[in-house]
């Protein structure tokens, strides 16, 4: 983007700088040039008209205007996994929804357990991608849960954090020597928490839905003991924890205690958590069909609770795309995965339609949280940051259509759900995508 864009009269919300208001803002070179909240002098507005004349000018009233979104927990499946998604669908995806930044998580195929496969991701990325991708690192060599993978190289490849997602990490010993690394490196241990032991076999959650559909459960406590275990190894070692994929009320309770006694860590949820329950399963819908799994009304109040008072500090896809075929056997043999990157602003903004977040909470959640947790220089429209900006109309109805969607993921529970909320320009890597 040689040029100059001048994004005009949006209501533009950044929480890095507390702002809050309907203003202007310039990209020059790809990079913020600066914000101007209206108000102000008539020798102001006479710079601001000067500046108009020689950018392009995006009219943005009525919209607000973001800083690009912060995914830090995607499923890009490359290396190994391309018919599911790769690198380019996926980051196309990503831009769509508004996502600015993508996090990959490393179970691809080889696993991204050494600095070769982060180097090929960011490389790929580089010739292919549409946003920015940071690569997360498998904590144990091919997530086997064993023995520590090569942080510090991966560290210094660019991963920004480390993961057996997909899996736990079993062996308390190894989870401890992880978050004692995690303090070296200064990057958080993410972790899958699912005691395998208490969900082998599940396919949903436990409960009457799953007695009365016949299929086997996954329990709550599957992932409440292995949150527990990781909150008292994290204020054992001092590490930096983040919980993946909240799903359950007893999550929620035991990290709001884990913070209040000072403990590092950190939390996410995604938005299936908080929109469905288990009840969505019915009819043996394979795309309702995730790990952990769709929960109660319960957990789904929990949850935003654990949002409104920061428990949960971020909102994230778990973007899991699944090629149609494996989503299309029977329930017991389906893969666990939702694609999410196209539909999670949109279910977000529900909770700002609902009056559960306001905007800047929300855009903390999806933007400022994740970069700060992973140190990134994203999330803001600070002066001098990468011009990564999303304009959005919270006021445009649209039809979940997964046909449409760039991403080659076509399983959404939210197929057909009439959703509020449409990202209508995403600038990124100095390319206007509308
Ligand atoms: O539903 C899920 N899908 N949960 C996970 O933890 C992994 C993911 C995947 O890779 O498909």
């Amino acid at each position: 983007m040689g040029g100059n864009v001048l994004i005009r009269n949006g209501h533009i919300v950044d929480p890095s700088q507390g702002i809050d208001g309907v203003g202007d803002i310039l990209i020059e070179h790809g990079k913020i040039a600066g914000i101007e909240i209206h108000g102000g002098s008539a020798e102001e507005r006479k710079q601001r008209e000067t500046k108009a004349a020689d950018s392009r000018t995006v009219d943005a009233a009525g919209m607000y205007v973001l800083p690009g979104l912060v995914d830090m927990h995607a499923h890009l499946r490359e290396p190994g996994f391309e018919s599911k998604e790769t690198i380019a669908s996926g980051t196309m995806a990503a831009v769509k929804g508004g996502f600015t930044s993508v996090c990959c998580m490393p179970n691809t195929d080889p696993v991204n357990d050494n600095e070769t496969v982060t180097e090929f991701i960011l490389r790929k990325n580089h010739a292919e991608g549409s946003c920015y991708v940071y690569p997360i690192g498998a904590i144990t060599k091919g997530q086997k849960g064993e023995e520590l993978a090569e942080m510090g190289m991966m560290r210094e490849a660019g991963c920004v954090a480390f993961s057996d997602d997909g899996r736990p990490v079993t062996n308390g010993l190894v989870m401890r020597r992880a978050l004692e690394y995690s303090k070296v490196f200064d990057v958080p241990i993410i972790s899958h928490c699912e005691d395998l032991a208490l969900s082998e076999g599940g396919v949903m959650n436990e409960g009457e839905a799953a007695l009365l559909l016949g299929l086997s459960g996954i329990p709550s406590s599957a992932e409440e003991v292995m949150v527990a275990r990781d909150v008292i190894l994290a204020g054992l070692t001092g590490g930096r924890l983040h919980i993946a994929h909240v799903s359950t009320e007893g999550s929620v309770r035991i990290i709001r205690r884990a913070k209040e006694r000072g403990i590092r860590v950190t939390a996410e949820t995604c938005p299936h958590y908080f929109c469905i329950t288990e009840e969505v399963v019915e009819g043996y819908n394979t795309d309702a069909k995730v790990n952990p799994p769709l929960r109660r009304q319960r957990d789904i109040d929990a949850i935003m609770q654990g949002l409104m008072d920061g428990t949960i500090d971020v909102i994230a896809t778990d973007h899991a795309p699944h090629h149609r075929d494996e989503k299309r056997r029977e329930f017991d043999k389906a893969p666990f995965g939702i694609s999410g990157l196209e539909t999670a602003l949109a279910l977000g903004l529900g909770l700002v339609h609902g009056g559960v977040l306001t905007m800047p909470q929300l855009v903390e959640k999806m933007a400022l949280n994740p970069a700060r947790i992973l140190g990134l220089q994203k999330g803001t429209l600070k002066a001098g940051s990468d011009a990564d900006v999303v304009v959005v109309d919270v006021k445009r109805e649209w039809t979940v259509d997964p046909e449409g969607f760039v991403s080659k993921g076509k399983n959404t529970p939210f197929r057909g759900w009439v959703l509020k909320g449409k990202p209508v320009m995403t600038i990124c890597k100095g390319k206007i995508h509308e």
